[in-house]
């Protein structure tokens, strides 16, 4: 039986045979997976890593400046923080379906990572945060036939050809796990304790086409409920809760005026390794509360729903 701390050791001896002198390029995404890896891998070669965090616009709210702010300010882990909302916008453009965002999204990271690595002089290595559940329920649905539910970015949406080979020392590991070595590598409880974060993030939670738009509004909304989470005291008590854009619009009446906007569905689920969720109860007053917050605030939403769905059959995400 391993403890975190001989994880640990065999992951860096591991890395650094694997790496040798050679350059390695972590995507951040935000999330607890890809900061511990970065962490580990730091620990295990140094600056021989660089941390290139991409904005393509379908972040949550305040995420790049904590993200900078952590391995920059904090850490000091060199990053490189990419300005490519242009980019992911005019690629999702006319985008409806779940996996061609995906494939779009994954292909334009790793168009990203390969432009940064040729920028630090060449890097042959591209570190990712893929845990055990990414590798199992991309492949196939557990005790279900072997089908494809989603592709998950950091691991079935890989493009075909990549002139990096991956460095992924999470594979083996739950949700957590990895949170326990974070928390082994001195990874800030807020982060290690936060909600996962999907790597084509508020794209797959916009059915339909992405927007930067309908980004905006989405952010803005799920940035209330979050806070409102936050300041209940449930935010720990929750695996994942999140905001969804429905690209469908209803009437509505504030003030003494007729809307016409679009319907937010929230979700929050418990769960200790994604791969099962139950939907989260919460206080009676809660959603209320919450929903009516966030269509007297968020311009272009007037009617707020809870999905009441656990996994399986739903999965966490809509897309
Ligand atoms: P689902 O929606 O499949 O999600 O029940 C299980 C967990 O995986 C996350 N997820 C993703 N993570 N790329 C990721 O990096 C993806 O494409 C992706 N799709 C889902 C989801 O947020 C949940 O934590």
């Amino acid at each position: 039986d391993w403890t975190m701390a001989e994880f640990r050791d065999a992951k860096i001896a591991e890395i650094r045979s694997q790496v040798g002198k050679g350059k390695v390029i972590c995507g951040l995404s935000g999330g607890v997976d890809s900061s511990v890896a970065a962490l580990l891998i730091h620990e295990a070669i140094g600056d021989q890593l660089t941390c290139v965090f991409v904005d393509g616009g379908i972040l949550r709210a305040g995420e790049a400046e904590q993200v900078v702010g952590l391995f920059r300010g904090h850490y000091n882990i060199p990053l490189v923080h990419v300005q490519a909302q242009t980019l992911f916008m005019n690629g999702l453009a006319g985008v409806t379906d779940p996996e061609a965002k995906r494939k779009f999204i994954g292909k334009t990271f790793i168009d990203v990572f390969e432009a940064e690595a040729k920028k630090i002089g060449g890097a042959e290595f591209l570190a990712q945060g893929t845990l055990y559940p990414d590798v199992i329920e991309s492949v196939s649905f557990t005790g279900g036939p072997s089908v494809t539910i989603k592709s998950h970015h950091n691991v079935g949406g890989l493009p075909e050809r990549m002139n990096m080979k991956l460095v992924e020392p999470l594979r083996e590991l739950f949700k957590d796990e990895v949170r326990a070595l974070g928390r082994e590598l001195g990874l800030p409880d807020v982060f290690v304790g936060r909600h996962p974060f999907p790597g084509p993030g508020l794209a797959i939670r916009i059915p339909g086409e992405v927007t930067q738009e309908r980004c905006d509004i989405l952010r803005k909304a799920d940035a209330v409920y979050l806070e409102e989470i936050r300041n209940a005291g449930l935010y720990d008590a929750i695996w994942q809760a999140f905001a969804v854009l429905l690209p469908v619009r209803t009437v509505g009446v504030m003030g003494d005026g007729r809307t016409y906007d679009h319907v937010l569905a929230l979700r929050a689920v418990t769960s200790t390794d994604g791969m099962t969720a139950e939907v989260f109860d919460f206080p009676s007053d809660f959603l209320p509360r919450v929903a009516t917050r966030i269509v007297n605030e968020v311009k272009g939403v007037n009617r707020v729903v809870y999905d009441y769905t656990s996994k399986p059959p739903g999965t966490i995400e809509w897309e």
